[in-house]
């Protein structure tokens, strides 16, 4: 947990991922921007956490912007598709920001990634938010994983990957915090195994019905 409170806007945080991000962190020790585009999402978010954690520091924002301007870390729960446009809103105001890449650009089916193969989800957010410190995590790790990150007696694995070593320190913090086992995976560049890795559990988890609730562990002695 960090020793200096950090404060953290999620972008979508009325969505499955947002909403499991801002209640497993809550009892850190963070200061949480909410936003979503559907105010109406938040209200019931903000009093279950409060239920939780009372103590909890939460805010709910009215624009990506003004809560991308306030924030050391932001998170952008939502679609790939929509991180183009969300990054050409806050780009004056993430530089030299921590922004983290939970996306994965899986197609409709869950037959493929819709990106190129030479690039990722993560790398592509990096290109619109030049001077931003882009961190790819939580892409790896089922919503519902966020309620019982230890599954079969395991706590389940988070991988996260980026190119500026304090970004990821600050990152991995927060992973812990909320509840998972990080490992560091390497440069930004590792991305886009990341992302297939999640496109192969997705697979897997419709095919041999985990009904969502899977991760991934690395054994080892
Ligand atoms: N679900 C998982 O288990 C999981 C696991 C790992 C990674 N991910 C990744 O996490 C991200 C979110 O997935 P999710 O399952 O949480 O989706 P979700 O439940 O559909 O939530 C998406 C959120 O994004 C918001 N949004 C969509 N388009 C937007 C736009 N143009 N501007 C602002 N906000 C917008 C939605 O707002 P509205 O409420 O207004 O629609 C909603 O709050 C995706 O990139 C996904 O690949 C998901």
């Amino acid at each position: 947990m960090p020793i200096t409170k950090q404060t953290i806007a999620i972008i979508g945080a009325g969505g499955n991922m947002g909403s499991a991000i801002a209640t497993s962190s809550a009892g850190g020790n963070y200061r949480l921007l909410l936003f979503d585009r559907e105010p109406e999402q938040l209200g019931s978010l903000h009093e279950e956490i409060l239920k939780t954690h009372p103590k909890a520091d939460l805010e709910l924002m009215n624009c990506p912007h003004e809560s991308s301007w306030e924030a050391d870390i932001i998170i952008l729960a939502v679609p790939h598709g929509a991180e183009k446009e969300l990054a050409d809103k806050i780009r004056d105001v993430a530089t030299q920001k921590i922004v983290v890449s939970i996306a994965n650009p899986i197609d409709e089916d869950f037959g493929e990634l819709i990106t190129d193969p030479s690039t990722s989800a993560a790398e592509e957010l990096q290109q619109w938010l030049p001077n931003s410190k882009v961190v790819k995590a939580f892409n790896t790790t089922f919503a519902a994983d966020f309620e019982q990150p230890i599954i079969d007696g395991k706590q389940v694995d988070a991988f996260i990957a980026g190119d500026d070593e304090v970004a990821l320190q600050t990152v991995t913090e927060l992973v812990e915090t909320a509840g998972f086992n990080p490992i560091n995976a390497g440069d930004l560049s590792v991305s886009g195994t990341l992302e297939r890795m999640q496109l192969l559990l997705m697979q897997l988890t419709i095919k041999n019905e985990y009904n969502w609730l899977a991760g991934w562990k690395i054994l080892h002695n």
